[in-house]
């Protein structure tokens, strides 16, 4: 169920240098406001492009609620198959309340950020000039952290179980799993990030309780804070989201693992203006695949088909996706953008905003 729907950016033959750099693209628009909003981010990849010479083709995979409902698929193997030889993946979101809870969740995204080796999720919290956090005592040069999310153990893993099913015995368990090789290659990546940052890195976790994970976790990050030469913070994650609400400055670069990402990740989206503007990446960082990004927000479905989506964080998770593909002025530019028509107070539609970064991105 394959799409090539169009070619944009600069195919000129005339151009000098020869063949534009060239990038396959999936874009898998979802459900709900998926769509909507990955069509601006589409179209402001696409401007980019044109000026920083390089083409973009797009390939369009319907899956989420709608395909599921249809056809009772979640994720046909043969598509598996075409995304793992892509460059890159723009999701916009999935989900509608006529599917079971965990049907499209486990079987669609955590499928492919296990089966691709996503083993990153990576989510910037920037409070950007002209917008309204949660908190405004603070100054918004004290919001600006990243969270390195571990994506793919932790309690998301899929270990546990059901027994005992329809009796007063039933019982049900869910585990962390956490392996060395797992935990290190995500606090590596959260380390050479810190490293190209401040140099300041905080562990996140619950040592204090879950005592066997955070000794790993902790062991883990301070023998690689020691070997990379980085000043390594802990924080229990209920402290964290007390810190980040009255002291965000003391944080850079945030690792931590899957659910606690989870929960921390939407607590930095309130505190920087919401999900509206929340961008994330799901990164293999080894490259042995592509590397899959989405706006941190649903399928909102209660908004779907009324023009108020606010495709800003597509559009950032877009300026996200061009970095690692080695277009990182281009994503500059796109950033730019976003915080440009955010700066002027914003935009009141999804195509408000798409009219005012379309004519950034063509300035
Ligand atoms: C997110 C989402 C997902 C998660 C859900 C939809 C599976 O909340 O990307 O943060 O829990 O990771
Ligand atoms: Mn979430």
């Amino acid at each position: 169920m394959t799409t090539e729907d169009h070619v944009a950016g600069a195919g000129d033959p005339d151009l000098p240098g020869g063949r534009p750099r060239a990038y396959t693209i999936a874009h898998l628009p979802g459900d709900g406001i998926g769509p909507e909003v990955t069509a601006v981010a589409r179209d402001c990849v696409d401007a980019v492009a044109v000026r920083h010479g390089f083409v973009v083709e797009w390939r369009t995979y319907t899956l989420g609620a709608e395909r599921y409902l249809v056809t009772g698929e979640v994720l046909p193997d043969a598509v598996l198959d075409e995304l793992r030889k892509i460059d890159a993946v723009l999701l916009g979101a999935v989900g509608s309340p006529e599917v079971p809870p965990g049907v499209l969740e486990r079987g669609l995204l955590l499928r492919l950020r296990a089966e691709l080796d996503l083993y990153v999720n990576l989510r910037p919290s920037k409070l950007r000039p002209g917008v309204a956090g949660a908190v405004t005592r603070h100054p918004a040069a004290d919001l600006d952290f990243v969270i390195v999310r571990e994506n793919t153990e932790g309690l998301y893993a899929g270990a546990g179980g059901t027994v005992h099913r329809g009796s007063p015995f039933k019982s049900a368990t869910e585990e962390s799993l956490n392996t060395r090789a797992g935990v290190e290659r995500c606090v590596r990546h959260a380390a050479s990030l810190a490293k190209k940052r401040s140099g300041k890195l905080t562990l996140v976790h619950k040592t204090n309780v879950l005592v066997n994970a955070g000794s790993l976790w902790k062991r883990v990050a301070d023998e690689v804070a020691a070997e990379q030469s980085i000043q390594l913070d802990y924080c229990h994650v209920d402290a964290a989201c007390l810190y980040m609400v009255s002291d965000p400055g003391r944080f850079d670069v945030i690792v931590t693992d899957n659910l606690f990402g989870d929960i921390i990740t939407d607590l930095a989206a309130a505190l920087t203006g919401g999900l509206g503007l929340s961008a994330s990446g799901n990164l293999n960082p080894n490259r042995t695949g592509p590397s899959m990004f989405e706006p941190v927000h649903g399928s909102a479905p209660d908004i779907a088909g009324t023009g108020k989506a606010n495709p800003a964080g597509a559009v950032l998770s877009a300026a996200l996706m061009l970095d690692p593909l080695g277009e990182a002025a281009a994503a500059a530019e796109l950033e730019a953008a976003v915080d440009t028509v955010l700066a002027a107070g914003g935009a009141s539609s999804t195509e408000a905003w798409s009219d005012a970064l379309t004519a950034e991105v063509s300035r």
